[in-house]
């Protein structure tokens, strides 16, 4: 186990307190994997990017790091280029200029989309994207067999361990009184909790969400911050969010960034960045 390793392990460790998928991996939470050189300490590193949409530049020369373990809020007015920034980071978007590395070494310009989720970056898109048709566990179950870096196991039978790993994931986003619900019966905000379940199980070690509680009830929007908040320094992520009280509860002491017009307008902390005379300009319309 890598010594930038820290996370859940403990939970859901055998009795023998060996972590629960066997090959000296953490189970789960992990920050850090093989592959990655994070030795400077951020895990993303966006330099110079641009993006023109028929010559209107979507993203206009943005840099930004993410560091290793942060929670990073990204806010900013409509068109800001906040969904681009994703889809660059992604491979859904290539960049006319700029880079984008994560870790040292990797450059993710010059892979495809599934090679960036392979390498580690885990991308919650606004819609729910769950399996309908199956259980909610089934669907955990599913994302953990699709999981390129664990062995071909789609047909194999789970193991103990595997088992209490999804019971854990379960646990950890508040549906483990709904696993044996049929997915497309939950409410919204639980279809997005499995589906950043889904996405968790396969330990990502970088987790991308665009606009988490866009039509969730406050409730759901509350426990989706408390979730949030307990991932904090287990996972490196990334928060795209209109909604400002979100934004509050789940930023702490962390750094938010703005952008507008595709480049960063400023950052640091939430009260720093809502006292600051261009942001509220930009979030009045002047
Ligand atoms: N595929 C596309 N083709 C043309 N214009 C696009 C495309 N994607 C985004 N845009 C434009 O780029 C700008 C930034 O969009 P987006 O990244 O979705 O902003 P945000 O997520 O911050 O609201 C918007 O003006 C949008 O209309
Ligand atoms: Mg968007």
């Amino acid at each position: 186990m890598s010594k930038d390793t820290i996370g859940y392990q403990a939970n859901l460790a055998d009795d023998d307190g060996k972590p629960a998928f066997g090959d000296g991996q953490a189970s789960y939470g992990r920050v850090v994997g093989d592959g990655v050189d994070t030795t400077h300490g951020a895990i993303l590193y966006l330099d110079a990017i641009s993006v023109s949409f028929d010559g209107f530049k979507a993203l206009n020369a943005l840099t930004l790091d993410i560091g290793v373990g942060e929670l990073r809020c990204i806010i900013g007015p409509n068109g800001a280029g906040k969904t681009t920034m994703m889809d660059v980071i992604t491979g859904k978007t290539r960049p006319d200029s700029g880079t984008v590395f994560f870790g040292q070494t990797i450059d993710l310009t010059k892979l495809s989309e599934p090679q960036i989720a392979r390498a580690g970056i885990g991308r919650k898109f606004q819609r729910p994207t769950v399996f309908e048709n199956h259980t909610v566990y089934e669907n955990i179950e599913l994302a953990m067999k699709t999981d390129k870096r664990v062995k071909p196991t789609l047909f194999a039978k789970l193991s103990g361990e595997q088992h209490d790993a999804i019971d854990a994931m379960l646990e950890l986003v508040k549906l483990e009184g709904s696993a044996s619900r049929s997915a497309g019966l939950l409410s919204h905000g639980q279809k997005q909790w499995l589906e950043i379940g889904m996405l968790l199980i396969q330990e990502p070690q970088l987790l991308l969400l665009d606009e988490p509680v866009a039509g969730m009830t406050d409730s759901e929007t509350q426990r989706t911050a408390e979730l949030l908040n307990e991932l904090r320094g287990k996972h490196s992520m990334m928060v795209v969010e209109h909604d400002m009280d979100f934004v509050t509860a789940i930023a702490g002491t962390g750094k938010v960034t703005v952008l507008h017009e595709g480049s960063v307008l400023a950052e640091g902390r939430m009260h720093e960045v809502q006292a600051h005379e261009r942001v509220i300009e930009v979030y009045l319309g002047r």
